[in-house]
C-alpha cells in the first residue's frame, strides 16, 4: 500500500458500477478510496475485485452528509459518484466535494439531476477551477465524443444520438428510471428546450440488427442540455434503448402507468408516490457482463446546409464501459487538472481524443463514419 492520501474516492463502491471503477483504477494503478454506507460490504466486495492482491486501496465507510464527506474528500483530487438514483442521493456528495475543493464525476443518466448541477454549481465549481462532469458513464460519454468528432466538421447543427445497448439494469439504475418519469424529457429544437410526449417509443435501425430496434427519449438525455448554448448547434435529439425489445415495451407502457397514476397528483403527493415505488423495489445484483453478449451501439448523426455525417460506434459491455470512463477520467484529472472548470462533460474536462483512445485500448470498438 502506498502512504498519502489516496487521490480518488469511489463512492458506492459496493455496487455493481463503483466496482468496476476500482477495478479500472487498479488497472491504471492509482491509489483509491473505496468509499460507501457499509464497510463490511465494500470490503467483501474488494476481496473479489480482479488483481485486488496489487491494488492501493483503503475501505472507509462514509454517511451520505455535506460534513461526513466533505472530511473524506479533504487532501484528495476527484470523487467518483455511484450512488443513485442522484436526484435522491447526489447533491450532498458535489457540495461536499466543492467544500472539499476536489473535481466531481458521477454516473448519472438523470438528466434533472444534471440541469440541477449545471445551474445551481457550475459558477462555483469554475471559480474553483474544477471540474463539475456528471454523466461520465456508457449512455453519454460516446454519443458526446462523436458529436465532437462531428463538430470538427465546422458546418453541422443538427444533431441525433442514439445509445442502443444489450444491458440488464441493475438495482439503482431501475430505480433511476422512476426519477426519469418524474420530469418532462426535452430535446433543443432550433435552440429552444421542448418536451417529448411522454410514454411514447421509436423505431430506429441499428447496425448488427436486420430488425429495428426500440428507443426512448429518457427523458430526453444530457446531450440537449449539453449543446442548447453551443454556437454551433441549434437541434439536438437524443434517444436511448435496449436491445430487448420486451423490457423496452415494459418501460413504455410502465411510463403511460406511471403518467396516469402518479404525475396526475398534486406535487407534493407525486413526490410520495415515487419514493414510495422506489422503496418498494427489492435490491438486485445482476451478474456481472458478458463480454460476447452485452454490446453496444452509439449512433450520432450531424447535418447542415450541404448535408452530414454519420458515426456509428460498435463494441460491447455497457457498464464496463462506464467504470472505464470513470477511471480514465479521474486518472486525467489528478494528472493534469481540468481542460475547462465548471460544468462539463468528461469529454470538455480530459479530451474525446483520450477518452476514445482508453476506449479503445480496454475494449473491442469499430467506428464507421459515413456520408449523408
Ligand atoms: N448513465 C449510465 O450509462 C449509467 C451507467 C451505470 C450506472 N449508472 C447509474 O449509476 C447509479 C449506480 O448504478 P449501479 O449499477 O452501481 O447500482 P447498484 O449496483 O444498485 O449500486 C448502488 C450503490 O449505491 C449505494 N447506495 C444506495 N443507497 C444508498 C444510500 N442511501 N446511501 C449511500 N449509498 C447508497 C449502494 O450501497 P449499498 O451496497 O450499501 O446498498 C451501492 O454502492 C445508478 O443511478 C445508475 O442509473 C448510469
Amino acid at each position: 500500500m502506498g502512504s498519502g492520501k489516496k487521490p480518488v474516492v469511489v463512492y458506492g463502491a459496493s455496487g455493481y458500477t463503483g466496482r468496476i471503477v476500482c477495478e479500472f483504477l487498479r488497472q491504471y494503478r492509482i491509489p483509491f478510496v473505496a468509499a460507501g454506507r457499509n464497510a463490511e460490504r465494500i470490503q467483501e466486495t474488494m476481496d473479489h475485485l480482479p488483481g485486488v492482491e496489487t491494488a492501493d486501496y483503503e475501505v472507509v465507510a462514509v454517511d451520505n452528509t455535506v460534513a461526513a464527506l466533505k472530511e473524506l474528500f479533504t487532501g484528495r483530487k476527484v470523487v467518483c459518484n455511484t450512488v443513485g438514483p442522484f436526484e435522491r442521493f447526489g447533491e450532498p456528495v458535489v457540495q461536499a466535494a466543492l467544500e472539499a475543493g476536489i473535481h466531481y464525476i458521477d454516473t448519472t443518466g438523470e438528466p434533472a439531476f444534471f440541469e440541477l448541477l449545471q445551474q445551481k454549481y457550475s459558477a462555483d465549481f469554475a471559480a474553483a477551477s474544477l471540474a463539475l462532469a456528471p454523466g461520465t458513464a456508457y449512455m453519454y460519454t460516446p454519443v458526446d465524443i462523436a458529436t465532437r468528432m462531428l463538430l470538427e466538421e465546422g458546418d453541422l447543427d443538427t444533431f441525433e444520438a442514439v445509445t442502443a445497448g444489450t444491458f440488464v439494469p441493475t438495482f439503482a439504475s431501475t430505480q433511476s428510471i422512476y426519477s426519469l418519469f418524474s420530469h418532462d424529457a426535452r430535446y433543443l429544437k432550433d435552440n429552444e428546450l421542448l418536451a417529448w410526449p411522454p410514454g411514447k417509443g421509436f423505431e430506429v435501425a441499428v447496425p448488427g440488427f436486420a430488425v429495428n430496434q426500440l428507443v426512448h427519449p429518457w427523458a430526453g438525455g444530457n446531450m440537449p442540455l449539453v449543446f442548447r448554448d453551443h454556437p454551433q448547434v441549434h437541434t439536438y435529439r437524443q434517444f436511448s434503448g435496449n436491445t430487448d425489445r420486451e423490457l423496452m415495451e415494459g418501460l413504455i407502457a410502465l411510463q403511460q402507468q406511471f403518467e396516469a397514476d402518479v404525475r396526475s397528483l398534486p406535487k407534493e403527493e407525486q413526490k410520495v408516490a415515487m419514493d414510495k415505488i422506489v422503496d418498494e423495489i427489492e435490491p438486485f445484483m445482476p451478474p456481472r457482463e458478458y463480454t460476447l453478449v452485452h454490446k453496444s451501439c452509439d449512433i450520432v448523426t450531424g447535418t447542415g446546409s450541404a448535408g452530414g455525417k454519420k458515426i456509428v460506434i460498435q463494441s460491447t459491455s455497457p457498464y464496463t464501459q462506464s467504470g472505464m470512463f470513470q477511471a480514465a477520467t479521474a486518472v486525467k484529472l489528478c494528472a493534469d487538472g481540468t481542460q475547462k472548470a465548471g460544468f462539463v462533460t468528461a469529454c470538455e474536462a480530459v479530451g474525446h481524443k483520450y477518452l476514445m483512445g482508453q476506449l479503445k485500448s480496454f475494449l473491442p470498438v469499430k467506428i464507421t463514419i459515413t456520408d449523408l
